[in-house]
């Protein structure tokens, strides 16, 4: 299946016997995933999702992003956090950078931007008015149907839709994914006509990705969602495993605790490949939000190399060593380049003609690992066999499942996020929310 954890990196820093002594604990937990026993609970649906994906529900996901791509030269998906993040991921990792690879394989598909995932007046003028220029649709997302950001965002954008295209036209090119019943989403949609997608109650916003969430976005871009699934389902198998040894997520899981209790506090999840940018912001929402609680979790951060060896590059080779590095390293580039001759060699590099330049981000990477350990910085390695559909569905289940055990490890509920709320509670007051009025006065005195 080409994808393997690599441990190489840190035999330095973690002995296997301190790996082993993290059976018992393994053990507990897997079985508070699999037999549903966990705090939190109530939220594993995801770890059988995969298997469980209706052939009916992809066939209408499918269908709408016809609908869609039939009308649109633009998708707005408006939403934050889980309800955006994956989506992101997969268009930037499966889709060309300037809009040419999605294309070529699928016929034209229409262009997804994001909106509803953060507070800026400028941002919505902007989008606005490319959005006037152009034939678009809206897909809203949000689990809780009550979320600001996306609310404020969308009103702004429908109000733009109706305009454009009156209201009854207006509603058919709204697309709504949200709870079955609840939230304020589901009663605008059901009165409003819109067409909806459920997001299962037991699947929460962070691990939603395979959901129509993640999936409608992601047909309507072009990327084949039944190798998304496919490459999932697989991940689902294999790592349904209990035992440490053979579950490569269980396996980093472990290893992060215990790099954890050493005092490596921070991780960050590196790649090679730009593509690839944006899952590091998905898999920071996974593991800050599953692990952030309760005093304790191990603080995930990212980084693209080698860009970011020129800025962040000097901090992690001889800064204060509190880090240790995941690389997400991709086996098979999507394309490949030569350096080409140039007669007269003035720039030196005639050593490296004919040499693919995949080659030499190998190398790169491989140099950078060995530097970093000298230095005192753990390395972990995922391979991850292309930037290709299966990988992504393969990688996003593989997080999941190390994400739930680590927090079980760590001893949090990897499903809940009660932290969240408490800005929200004060934004409300400041703004005159009702039903916040006392919390308004306190606030008003301090500021
Ligand atoms: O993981 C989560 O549940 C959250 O981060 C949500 O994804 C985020 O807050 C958006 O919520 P909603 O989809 O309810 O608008």
């Amino acid at each position: 299946i080409g994808f393997k954890l690599d441990c190489r990196g840190i035999e330095k820093f973690v002995t296997e016997d301190e790996v082993r002594c993290m059976e018992p604990f393994v053990n507990a937990a897997h079985e508070m995933i699999h037999e549903k026993s966990g705090p939190g609970a109530d939220f594993l649906g995801w770890l059988e999702l995969p298997g469980a994906i209706k052939a009916s529900e992809i066939e209408e996901i499918k269908e709408t992003a016809r609908q869609i791509s039939g009308k649109c030269d633009i998708l707005v998906v408006v939403g934050i956090g889980g309800s955006y993040l994956g989506a992101k991921a997969a268009i930037e990792m499966l889709t060309g950078y300037f809009g040419n690879f999605a294309s070529k394989r699928a016929g034209k598909s229409p262009r997804v931007v994001f909106a509803g995932n953060n507070i800026s007046s400028t941002y919505l003028k902007e989008l606005s008015e490319l959005l006037e220029e152009s034939d678009f649709c809206i897909n809203v997302i949000s689990k809780s149907g009550t979320t600001t950001e996306p609310a404020v965002a969308f009103r702004v954008l429908k109000g733009l839709l109706e305009k454009k295209y009156g209201k009854e036209e207006a509603a058919s090119r709204i697309i709504a994914t949200t709870d079955s019943e609840k939230g304020s989403l589901r009663k605008l949609a059901d009165s409003s006509g819109y067409k909806t997608f459920v997001i299962p109650e037991d699947v929460g916003g962070r691990y939603s990705v395979l959901t129509p969430v993640g999936l409608l976005p992601m047909c309507v871009a072009g990327i084949d969602i039944d190798k998304v699934i496919e490459g999932a389902r697989k991940a689902q198998e294999l790592l349904s495993e209990k035992e440490l040894s053979r579950n490569d997520a269980y396996r980093y899981a472990a290893i992060r605790n215990i790099l954890y209790n050493k005092g490596m506090l921070v991780e960050l999840l590196v790649s090679y490949e730009p593509h690839l940018t944006s899952i590091g912001e998905w898999w920071k929402q996974l593991f800050g939000e599953s692990e952030g609680k309760d005093g304790k979790g191990i603080y995930p951060s990212s980084a693209s190399f080698s860009t970011d060896l020129h800025s962040l590059g000097q901090y992690i080779q001889q800064g204060r060593r509190m880090l240790f590095e995941t690389v997400l390293n991709v086996k098979s580039p999507r394309h490949d380049v030569s350096v080409v001759a140039d007669p007269g060699n003035l720039d030196g590099l005639d050593y490296l003609e004919g040499v693919e330049i995949d080659y030499i981000n190998k190398k790169a990477m491989e140099g950078t690992m060995l530097a970093h350990i000298d230095g005192g910085v753990p390395n972990m390695i995922i391979d991850i066999p292309g930037l290709d559909e299966y990988s992504f569905g393969y990688m996003v289940y593989f997080f999941e499942k190390a994400c739930a055990m680590s927090a079980y490890l760590l001893g949090v509920n990897p499903f809940d996020q009660p932290g969240v709320e408490e800005y929200k509670r004060n934004m409300f007051a400041l703004l005159g929310k009702p039903g916040h009025e006392e919390q308004r006065q306190k606030m008003l005195g301090r500021l």
